[in-house]
């Protein structure tokens, strides 16, 4: 079987010799404070690091503004908690990360969705959804935006629209969710700004996360938010764990302290450019006419849209009998759209099995058309 279907991480990348150092060396020196309970908030020296690496962006963060988490998915669900009554309205775009929406679902908000397009979510569409809920006197409570290399689509936002997603924000105020975990993961095109970076009315949380860069087995990312949100998260992140695991915040705090994650993170970029150009030739070269693709600058996925007749969710038995698998877009929608539509991973494959998947999912579509 060859799956395009998870969104894992390339095992080839994690730095398993660094951190095995690390950890020895961490539990000879530091043992008694690494297997101790620590603070809600995370470890000192690991919200200064991330502060730091957030800095290379003129994002205006500082170490008080640092949640630690335990996954970015844990971030959701502290956002959602802090901020969630049952009923309440989120703008989500569509298609969204399954995970965000599983989040929000659970505190029983309701979502409204404004499609993307090729430059990221159509902010015209969500002028137009911002002033029809303001007409029903309903303000959302955030907008929850995956901008960079988005899961599930691959696209990125454009500067332009940051610009004016963040000029509606102001102007309805609601806050905005920024979850950029791929962020950066950029092989092609031209560096755009956080939208975080671009605020200066503490509009918007952002969200980080190791699991990308490093490897998700540690289950480490991070909140940046403004100070009037930062008591309420950690409350809320209290009830949960108490805190994310002293042992891994100190092996990343040390990791990035050694300065090796520059060179990690270009070692990822060089592997997985050379990954989504074995996808986009394979797709060249096996898909029929009528199937298209995005062709992401960054991240993990691209997404694959199939003649609007035809449905992901029926083929997938043919693909899975033909040995290849995929993601079904429409979870990642959930207003039953997106039928027509597919997900697929190209870090985890090797390169081989990207030529001979794509090969495979080509002849189950053709056969099917
Ligand atoms: C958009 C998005 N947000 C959050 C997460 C969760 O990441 P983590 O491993 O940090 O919990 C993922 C994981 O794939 C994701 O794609």
């Amino acid at each position: 079987m060859i799956s395009f279907g998870g969104g894992l991480p390339s095992p080839e990348t994690f730095p398993i010799k660094e951190i095995e150092e690390i950890a020895c060396q961490m539990l000879r020196e530091k043992g008694t404070v690494a297997l101790q309970y620590g603070p809600t908030e995370g470890e000192p020296e690991l919200r200064e690091e991330i502060t730091k690496w957030m800095r290379r962006e003129k994002a205006a963060v500082k170490p008080e503004n640092i949640l630690v988490t335990s996954g970015s998915q844990q971030g959701l669900d502290i956002i959602s908690k802090i901020f969630l009554d049952p009923d309440d309205i989120i703008i989500v775009e569509l298609p969204s990360y399954m995970g965000g929406l599983q989040a929000f679902s659970a505190y029983r908000a309701k979502l409204v969705g404004v499609p993307q397009d090729n430059d990221g979510i159509r902010t015209d569409l969500l002028e137009k959804a911002l002033a029809k809920l303001a007409r029903r006197h309903r303000k959302p409570k955030f907008i929850y935006v995956v901008p960079d290399f988005q899961n599930p689509s691959g696209v990125t936002l454009t500067l332009e629209r940051r610009k004016r997603l963040l000029e509606l924000a102001h102007e309805y105020e609601v806050p905005i969710i920024e979850d950029s975990p791929y962020r950066d993961l950029r092989f092609a095109g031209n560096f755009v700004p956080m939208i975080c970076s671009l605020d200066n009315e503490n509009h918007v949380i952002a969200l980080g996360t190791f699991s990308k860069l490093l490897c998700p087995g540690l289950r480490l990312a991070w909140i940046a938010a403004p100070t009037d949100w930062m008591e309420r998260m950690v409350a809320a992140k209290q009830s949960m764990d108490l805190s994310s695991p002293i042992f891994t915040q100190l092996i990343v705090a040390e990791y990035l302290k050694r300065g090796l994650l520059p060179q990690q993170v270009d070692n990822i970029r060089k592997l997985y450019a050379k990954k989504r150009e074995a996808m986009i030739k394979a797709l060249q070269r096996y898909m029929p006419r009528e199937v298209t693709w995005t062709e992401p600058e960054g991240g993990l996925f691209l997404w694959v849209k199939l003649p609007n007749q035809m449905d992901t969710n029926a083929l997938f038995p043919k693909a899975v009998e033909s040995k290849v698998a995929y993601v079904i877009v429409s979870a990642f929608h959930f207003n039953g759209k997106g039928q027509n539509t597919m997900r697929l991973n190209f870090s985890y494959p090797s390169e081989a099995q990207i030529e001979e998947g794509i090969r495979r999912l080509a002849n189950v579509i053709r056969e099917n058309m």
